[in-house]
């Protein structure tokens, strides 16, 4: 079997409009053939303009937070129809920033992961351990805390929509990523935690990416790995020369 790798530019809080459309004009041209689905996950104001921007459909475009309700008097709220609208098709959930920011519960991702899969959104959901948790050897539970917490519950046939990006924070933003051993056990790990809440088929057909200091120097060893099936990319991601090279490396997937 063949999975097309899945690789995320997440750009945080960066970029205007004229920025974004730049951007994406220049990318496009570097990325143009490539049998990897490239995903910007951007600022809700560049949302619209970049997905004008967009022209061969080889860019998906993402958001990176969503409401958790449907609609109403929630004020600086972005609902997941208004996603829908601005062209979104992916949106991540529980980003670590999102969470230690602005205290996201599992129950509140669990409501924010029903908004987007109801209006056809893929969503992301995020997971990872702080580095005091896995000096202590608590990486394991957290994750599974993490995964059951938020994906209990939803049915079988709707799982498969579903992507996860496991991000160790202290990779995050840190320069240093985990190592390939790291980021294989710990997805083989996040793998069986899907088994057991859905089945293997289910388990095998999500894409579960990798986070945390990914860049052109690291990108191929962990694309290599039999649970690494992509990769969420931060700082490398901001400048389209370098996430251009990172997703040449990515490269096609043997499974
Ligand atoms: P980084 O960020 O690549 O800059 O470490 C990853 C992320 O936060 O998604």
């Amino acid at each position: 079997m063949e999975k097309i790798p899945f690789i995320i530019g997440n750009w945080k809080m960066y970029k205007t409009i004229p920025e974004a459309q730049e951007y994406i004009e220049k990318f496009s041209k570097l990325i143009h053939g490539v049998k990897v689905r490239v995903g910007l996950s951007i600022p809700f104001t560049a949302l619209s303009a970049a997905k004008g921007s967009v022209k061969n459909g080889e860019i998906q475009i993402g958001a990176q937070d969503v409401s958790r309700h449907d609609e109403g008097a929630y004020t600086g709220e972005i609902c997941s129809l208004q996603l829908k609208d601005a062209g979104a098709s992916f949106v991540l959930i529980g980003h670590s920033e999102r969470r230690q920011y602005h205290h996201e519960s599992h129950s509140v991702l669990k409501e924010k992961l029903h908004q987007a899969l109801k209006r056809g959104i893929q969503p992301v959901v995020c997971i990872g351990e702080t580095l005091e948790e896995r000096e202590k050897g608590l990486t394991e539970v957290v994750l599974k805390s993490q995964i059951d917490e938020v994906l209990r519950g939803l049915p079988k046939s709707e799982a498969p929509q579903l992507a996860l990006a496991y991000e160790p924070i202290w990779a995050i933003g840190a320069g240093l990523a985990a190592t390939v051993e790291i980021a294989q056990s710990t997805h083989a790990f996040c793998r069986n935690c899907l088994k057991a809440l859905f089945d293997d088929h289910v388990a095998r057909s999500i894409s579960i990416l990798y986070g945390g200091s990914v860049k052109a120097e690291n990108i191929a060893a962990l694309m290599k790995e039999k649970d690494i099936d992509g990769a969420l990319v931060g700082r490398a991601s901001l400048d389209a020369n370098e996430f251009a090279k990172i997703i040449h490396l990515s490269g096609n997937k043997k499974l």
